[in-house]
């Protein structure tokens, strides 16, 4: 438990966790805030025990460039590598927006929890950000039907189609399965913080129809889609067609979550995602370090509880909050005062009590 003032970097110390565990960050979406300003790089160094096993991952962070990192001190050839040795699940203040916000809060949330389950996530997820950079800036360049009539373009155009197809069909069956174990887990977790309320449900939203999860199939619709949607695009120059415009629909009763959720049930919700994913990485192997960054202080008594108790049997949790008071009072936890260095170079001395 990692007490201290508003502002001494205790999300700093759970943001450092999370990013070695995804190599993103809850809070923004720019490596560059997470470097000091004035430093040229930040430096994350961890050591995972996983079955006993120790190993070392160090990470360097540059600001547009790539990262570096390192597995037991030895150089590896992508930052990709890292992933997946820290399990890790975080629950934040930032949640709110997997309700509450954009429909890619909610596509972060799959593919984060995709990643940490299935490292090789993570490659798909960088081709097809790829695919759909160069997509994108190819119908740009045909934007407004100028080059409709262009043979070219549209043969290239319809290689890329192709790439968007395959790396787009990966990534919707990861997410597709993913929601499907998903589900029930929610259910479970939204009855546990708030019993006798109504039923919360998810379920994935695609631009395309999805019948049985197949590969394939999922190829084949996308570019039948892309196809019949080929003049929508080159007039807008933006690709209208995968899983970057999908979403992940939550729902409370018969309603949508977004929009209709008290501020309460929204936390809620957000805490019953946080919790299903916490409940599917433990069922395969190796409890997740459980991360709770400030969570207690926005909940009420029951959900307090229940979050305590999920914590409970957890194998190890690190909790933030600027007051000890607002951390349930019979954990047997080891507290941490944040506090700041004498020599006032800025840095957080950790002052065990
Ligand atoms: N890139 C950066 N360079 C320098 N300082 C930064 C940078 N990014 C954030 N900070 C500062 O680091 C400090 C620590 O922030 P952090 O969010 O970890 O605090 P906290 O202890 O979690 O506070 P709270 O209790 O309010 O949540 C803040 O004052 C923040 O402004
Ligand atoms: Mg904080």
């Amino acid at each position: 438990m990692f007490v201290g003032p508003n502002g001494y970097g205790k999300t700093n110390l759970v943001e450092a966790l999370w990013y070695s565990s995804t190599l993103s960050s809850h809070r923004v979406a720019t490596d560059a805030p997470l470097v000091r300003i004035g430093a040229p790089r930040a430096v994350v160094s961890t050591i995972v025990v996983n079955d006993g096993r120790e190993c070392a991952v160090d990470l360097e962070i540059t600001s547009g460039r790539a990262n570096k990192a390192r597995l037991n001190r030895s150089p590896v050839r992508s930052a990709r590598e890292v992933v997946g040795v820290l399990r890790a699940v975080l629950f934040a203040p930032e949640d709110l927006a997997l309700v509450r916000g954009d429909p890619a809060d909610r596509r972060r949330y799959l593919d984060d929890l995709a990643t940490v389950r299935r490292p090789r996530i993570a490659a798909v997820r960088a081709d097809y950000d790829k695919v759909l950079r160069q997509r994108t800036a190819l119908l740009k360049t045909a934007t407004g039907g100028r080059m409709r009539g262009d043979r070219g373009v549209l043969d290239t155009l319809d290689v890329w189609d192709g790439h968007l197809a395959t790396h787009g069909a990966e990534l919707m069956a990861a997410r597709i399965e993913l929601v499907n174990e998903l589900a029930p887990e929610v259910v479970k977790a939204y009855s546990l913080l708030a019993p006798g309320s109504r039923t919360a449900s998810i379920g994935y939203r695609a631009s395309i129809d999805i019948g049985v999860l197949d590969i394939e199939l999922l190829q084949a619709a996308l570019l039948a889609e892309m196809a019949r949607r080929r003049d929508a695009e080159l007039e807008r120059g933006v690709c209208l067609v995968g899983p970057h415009r999908d979403d992940l629909e939550l729902r409370l009763g018969d309603q949508p979550a977004k929009g209709f959720a008290s501020h309460g049930e929204s936390w809620s919700m957000a805490l019953a995602l946080r919790l299903a994913a916490y409940e599917l990485l433990r069922a395969e192997g190796g409890d997740p370090v459980l991360l709770l960054d400030d969570v207690f202080a926005e909940l009420d008594a029951a959900r307090r509880q229940a979050l305590a108790a999920a914590a409970a049997s957890a194998e190890q949790v690190l909790v933030t909050a600027a007051v000890a008071d607002d951390v349930p009072r019979d954990w047997d936890a080891t507290q941490v005062m944040i506090a700041l260095r004498e020599d006032d170079s800025g840095r957080v001395s950790a002052v065990q009590t």
